[in-house]
């Protein structure tokens, strides 16, 4: 959607032909210019030469979508340190890599914009999520701190807080009920176009009607 509205965008994933399909499927369907790289965002080193690849291939930066998550379920008993970690490294500190490096970006040109791609189960614990739900209910609270640094500098900060998306997230369950992959980059895109004065910090969203 942000292709389709005229922005340049980079994306990143953990393998390079991952990324390089998706860039290709992206550039095909909107004729924009979409750019990509490898990039472990649990890695603030990568994450570091991820954002000088931006510098060199995007014109400036004025947008960071924190989207990047993962999922382990499982009751405390049965999780295992390496899953928790994970959790909390892809879910939350990768938050903090980017938007670290986007912040010193945003100051040198005077502004900027985070959407962080949050979760109901950063407000509803349930059980079988300790790593998932302290992962969001974290990046709630890193959000609202980042925003209240940065406000003055033109920085905004929005999170979303979707509930079930039909992607391949989890268990990757599709239904027809689901909210849909695209209502979540609507949301993001109508988060964007807020005039400058106003930001919207927070969005809820869920299925109209929930199935089973
Ligand atoms: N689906 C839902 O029901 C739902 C509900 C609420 C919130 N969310 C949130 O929505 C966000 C997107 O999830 P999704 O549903 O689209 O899941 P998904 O289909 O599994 O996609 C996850 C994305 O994150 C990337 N990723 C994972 N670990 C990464 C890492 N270490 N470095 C770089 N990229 C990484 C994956 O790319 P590669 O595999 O190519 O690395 C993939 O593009 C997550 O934050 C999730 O918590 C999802």
């Amino acid at each position: 959607m942000l292709l389709e509205e005229g922005a340049e965008v980079a994306i990143c994933g953990r393998t390079d032909e991952a990324v390089q399909q998706a860039v290709e499927v992206l550039a095909q369907q909107t004729g924009g210019k979409a750019f990509g790289a490898r990039c472990d965002v649990t890695d603030p080193e990568e994450v570091r030469k991820f954002f000088a690849y931006t510098d060199d291939t995007l014109s400036r930066l004025d947008i960071l979508v924190n989207n990047a998550g993962i999922g382990v379920f499982r009751a405390v008993a049965e999780m295992e340190s390496d899953e928790w970690r994970k959790t909390l490294d892809t879910n939350l500190s990768s938050v903090f890599y980017c938007c670290r490096e986007a912040m010193a970006r945003f100051r040198r040109q005077g502004g900027g914009f985070v959407v962080n791609i949050s979760s109901l189960a950063g407000r509803n614990a349930f059980a079988g999520g300790s790593a998932y739900n302290a992962s969001k209910f974290g990046l709630e609270g890193f959000t609202e701190a980042l925003m209240l640094d940065h406000r003055m500098e033109n920085v905004r900060v929005s999170t979303v807080m979707p509930g079930s998306v039909a992607t391949g997230f989890g268990r990757g369950r599709q239904a027809d009920w689901m909210i849909q992959p695209e209502d979540v980059a609507e949301v993001v895109r109508m988060l964007l176009a807020m005039p400058e004065r106003t930001m919207v910090s927070r969005v809820e969203m869920r299925p109209s009607k929930p199935g089973k």
